[in-house]
């Protein structure tokens, strides 16, 4: 269908069944893929709900700069929709995230400022708040706590899941601020409270990029714990492991955060007798090319260099 505009064509990713990768042939397993989205993750989604949002209530004015603390995926969806409506975007990030979100910040027209790449996301948040504090041209969606960030999801993502396949089980995704579980596990629970909604999570001093352990005491204010039927901790080697799996048995080339959904779907239907289970894959491998995840060496190197080398 004709769009008559590059934010038109956010969302409606396709649902794919993932049938190598389940262990058990009754439990089938289907993705989401949202590196399908104009700048390669699901934060598009949200990006969009945000500013759209804020311009219609006046905080979002054209004297603004908007700025936002991110681990680089929400950094460019607002880059990318403040290029369409005529905004700068300041995004502070920890230095040690991968340099492709640099590059696609700057190509989106981003200011980057960094934070201290040991205190992670983190620490990206007190800069961030700090320089708002101090300075009042800035104007911060701040994805933790904006309630269009989990909407976006209800509305949008959730809907589509529904549409394509009605009979969900089990939705897994990945804890970052809490916004695809919140809206997607309150759209799925509205049409069926027996689905079960499980976030997958990095162990506390391990990384995962987009992940969020919350054993540092930070609950992203949008996040009701209350909602999650399980919290699932996947190692980064596993994570890595499914998606270079995902590339060899599927075909589909996603980012590190959805191999350790991928890797969670799989533990869990093994202990299912029948279902389904529908992942969300968050982003595309693009932005994680220099960790030289899908070369024939990796797989030697995993072994004698600490992966956090790469972060
Ligand atoms: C790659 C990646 N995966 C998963 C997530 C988690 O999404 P959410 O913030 O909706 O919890 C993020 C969030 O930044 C991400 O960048």
């Amino acid at each position: 269908m004709k769009k008559r505009d590059i934010l038109e064509t956010i969302g409606n990713t396709p649902l794919v069944e993932i049938a190598r990768m389940s262990p058990h042939p009754e439990v089938r397993i289907f993705a989401k893929l949202e590196g399908n989205n104009p700048t390669g993750s699901l934060k598009d989604r949200i990006a969009k709900y945000m500013i759209e949002r804020a311009l219609a209530e006046g905080k979002l004015t054209p004297d603004k700069v908007i700025l936002e603390p991110t681990s680089g995926n929400t950094g460019i969806s607002l880059a990318f929709v403040a290029r369409r409506k005529g905004f700068r975007v300041k995004v502070v990030m920890p230095e040690n995230v991968s340099p492709e979100r640099a590059q696609m910040l700057q190509a989106y027209g981003a200011e980057i400022v960094y934070s201290d790449g040991s205190k992670g996301t983190n620490g990206a948040i007190l800069v961030a708040q700090e320089m708002a504090a101090k300075d009042d041209t800035y104007f911060m969606p701040y994805q933790y706590g904006n309630e269009s960030n989990p909407r976006a999801h209800y509305e949008t993502t959730g809907m589509e899941i529904l549409q394509d396949l009605p009979e969900v089980d089990v939705f897994v995704a990945g804890l970052g601020t809490g916004g695809t579980l919140m809206g997607v596990g309150r759209r799925l629970k509205e049409h069926n409270p027996k689905v079960k909604v499980v976030a997958v999570v990095p162990h506390p001093d391990d990384m995962i990029q987009g992940l969020r352990s919350l054993e540092d005491g930070f609950i992203p204010p949008i996040l009701n714990l209350s909602l999650l039927d399980s919290r699932i901790m996947v190692e980064s080697q596993e994570a890595f492991r499914v998606t270079r799996e995902l590339m060899q048995k599927e075909g589909i080339f996603a980012g590190i955060s959805s191999g350790a959904v991928v890797c969670c779907a799989m533990r869990l239907a093994q202990r299912m007798e029948r279902g389904n289970i529908v992942c969300l894959l968050a982003d595309g491998g693009w932005k994680y090319l220099s960790t030289s995840l899908w070369t024939k060496e990796f797989a030697e190197l995993k072994n004698t260099v600490d992966n956090k080398i790469w972060w």
